[in-house]
């Protein structure tokens, strides 16, 4: 009997410890106290016990009964003490896992682009994503019959065949040109859109960083130093670089930047580039016999698929946060 009422006391204190509502003090009363209870029913036990014993036994169970109905009445302050200081709470649920949203893979790629170009130098400047086709396309020496200009590859502002969704980040350069003097330092982000037929590598709408440097001495080789200083710092130095010589109006000479890792066979296309055309900086207002300029244009999503690994452009404008917060 005596052994007894030990390991009931341990059970209790046990049982008591790991209450943590209301309904569990309850639980708790029904399990020892009432009539059928455990506690209880030692007391019936009393009965079988030797009278020489009954007085030290019958203490033992005193106590433990006095221990569980304590037990209970300081559980219950302690829980209406809880529901004065926090309304509404139920302290008893399970905790929930924290849920904290990420920047988008796009959005971290644009502000990391923003602090490297940011340290070497350039300031950022925005446009607008309606643009008008001067802007867009004749003051960067788009020709009048320039494919570029077609429906097929730009969407025109249905009431205003002058209105355009800007085709890429280049208009911000002239606009960056009109309002501000040489030496110009300048980096511009933006979203662009062009009327592609959508696969792994292309779709309708788009991200780009433009960059423009102008002053009086500029040369080829600085760009490309840019570029590559650029893309060591987004990447790391373990990398290849390829410049394709390429053709945009607005540059001469041009070329595209490709990049491969190592171990991967394929080269992405990352970016265009080149020294910007006299006629550019004529009609960005800069006298094209005293200034000269290189400018690029990065595609924010094919950089950003080099650096995560993801390999269908798709995937990033899914949503589907299983790929989305990953990074
Ligand atoms: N605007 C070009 C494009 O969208 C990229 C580019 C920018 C090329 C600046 C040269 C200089 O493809």
């Amino acid at each position: 009997m005596k052994e007894e009422i030990q390991l009931l006391l341990e059970e209790v204190k046990k049982k008591t410890a790991s209450i943590i509502s209301k309904d569990m003090i309850e639980d708790f009363r029904l399990e020892y106290l009432v009539k059928k209870g455990k506690i209880t029913n030692l007391f019936t036990k009393m009965r079988d016990v030797p009278k020489e014993l009954k007085k030290e036994i019958g203490k033992d169970l005193n106590e433990l009964r006095k221990f569980a109905e304590e037990s209970i009445l300081e559980l219950n302050d302690k829980f209406e003490l809880q529901e004065d200081t926090n309304p509404g709470i139920d302290l008893s649920l399970n905790g929930r896992k924290k849920r904290s949203g990420s920047s988008h893979p796009i959005s971290i790629t644009i502000s990391k682009m923003i602090e490297i170009f940011t340290e070497m130098g350039f300031e950022v400047a925005e446009g607008t994503e309606i643009e008008d086709s001067y802007h867009n396309f004749d003051s960067l020496n788009f020709p009048p019959d320039h494919p570029a200009r077609d429906m097929q590859d730009t969407f025109f502002i249905k009431d205003d065949r002058d209105l355009v969704l800007r085709t890429h980040t280049s208009p911000v350069q002239i606009r960056v040109m009109e309002n501000s003097k040489p030496p110009i330092r300048t980096i511009m982000p933006g979203r662009v859109y062009r009327n592609e037929a959508i696969d792994s590598t292309h779709l309708a709408e788009f991200h780009q960083v433009e960059g423009l440097y102008i002053d009086k001495d500029v040369n080829l080789a600085e760009l490309k130093a840019t570029m590559i200083t650029f893309a060591k710092k987004l990447y790391g130095d373990n990398l290849e670089f390829r410049f394709r010589p390429s053709f945009f109006p607005f540059t001469e000479p041009s070329a595209e930047l490709d990049i491969r890792k190592p171990g991967s066979d394929s080269w992405m296309e990352v970016a265009g580039c080149g020294m910007v055309h006299p006629k550019v900086l004529e009609a960005g207002g800069i006298n094209s016999e005293e200034y000269i300029g290189y400018a690029f244009g990065f595609g924010i999503e094919r950089i950003t698929m080099l650096k995560t690994g993801i390999d269908d452009i798709r995937l990033l404008y899914e949503n589907d946060v299983r790929v989305i917060g990953q990074f």
